[in-house]
């Protein structure tokens, strides 16, 4: 890390500050690159405090720690002050999902594997994101359990909780939606390229069916998965502070936004995704 730059864990299973850093627009080294990867691979998800970057270069510091990855949808329109960022706005979508657990872009095969997320404008109070690392809770698992869990198959979809349905209100659109995003196969328990950890693919919002089993056992899997996913111990809540920027690793951190602040003000976050 760069002189004068710390880092501190948010909470044991998931999470750092790094506090001491401001990006200029400037390409920082090499090993700076190296060392805010490794955290975020190892970590899941890094937090820069307010002042690190701005709205218009916190792309620029996103894209040197991954390479962009472009997905937008009908809800996700472009940020005013910077083309290579969406906005995720409390007022613009009524039918923002974003408070079921979830993996971004989790719905499709080659998901993004980081997100980056700017706090552009906050609520008075509410609307912090908890943050899961699912890899910590597949190191918890009994491991006759978790060798269960290997062999099994996992059939996502965009609609298994009615994503598409809710947001694309036009039948047609809906339809294309469907067509472009199909249900597709994934092993239940998948290993991290860069530390070789074994996390937990499946979240509440795009986890169709467990293949092979009964609908009964599928569903009781998922749910005692669900709930150490959401338990305290593998599991951070940030209260975001204007300026702040959040990066995520989405192949081992799932995460939802706090809908807490319904009258209390709006929300907006800027988002980059990338891929690894
Ligand atoms: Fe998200």
């Amino acid at each position: 890390m760069p002189a004068g730059v710390r880092v501190t864990q948010l909470q044991p299973a998931v999470g750092s500050l790094v506090s001491g850093l401001r990006f200029d627009g400037k390409l920082l080294g090499e090993e700076a690159r190296v060392a805010m990867r490794h955290l975020l691979h190892n970590r899941g998800l890094v937090v820069f405090e307010p002042g690190t970057v701005t709205a218009e270069n916190f792309t620029a510091f996103a894209g040197f720690l991954g390479e962009f990855f472009h997905y937008a949808g009908p809800h996700t329109p472009r940020a005013p002050e910077n083309p290579d960022a969406t906005m995720i706005d409390s007022l613009k979508d009524k039918n923002l999902r974003n408070h079921i657990w979830h993996a971004d872009g989790g719905f499709r095969p080659d998901a993004p594997a980081f997100t980056a997320l700017f706090a552009q404008q906050l609520p008075e109070f509410g609307g912090d994101t908890i943050f899961s690392n699912t890899a910590w809770v597949y190191e918890q698992l009994d491991p006759l359990f978790a060798a269960y869990l290997e062999s099994l198959t996992v059939v996502q979809s965009a609609d298994a909780t009615g994503h598409i349905t809710d947001r694309y209100l036009d039948a047609e659109e809906a339809t294309k939606a469907r067509i472009r995003m199909p249900p597709f196969e994934m092993p239940l328990v998948r290993v991290h390229p860069e530390t070789g950890r074994k996390w937990i693919a499946v979240n509440e919002s795009y986890a169709g069916y467990i293949k092979g089993v009964s609908r009964i056992m599928s569903q009781n899997i998922l749910g005692i998965l669900f709930d150490m996913i959401k338990s305290p111990e593998a599991t951070v809540r940030y209260s975001w502070t204007k300026g702040a920027l959040a990066v995520w690793d989405n192949r081992v951190v799932q995460h939802k936004g706090i809908k807490d602040y319904a009258g209390g003000g709006r929300r907006v976050l800027y988002r980059a995704t990338m891929t690894a």
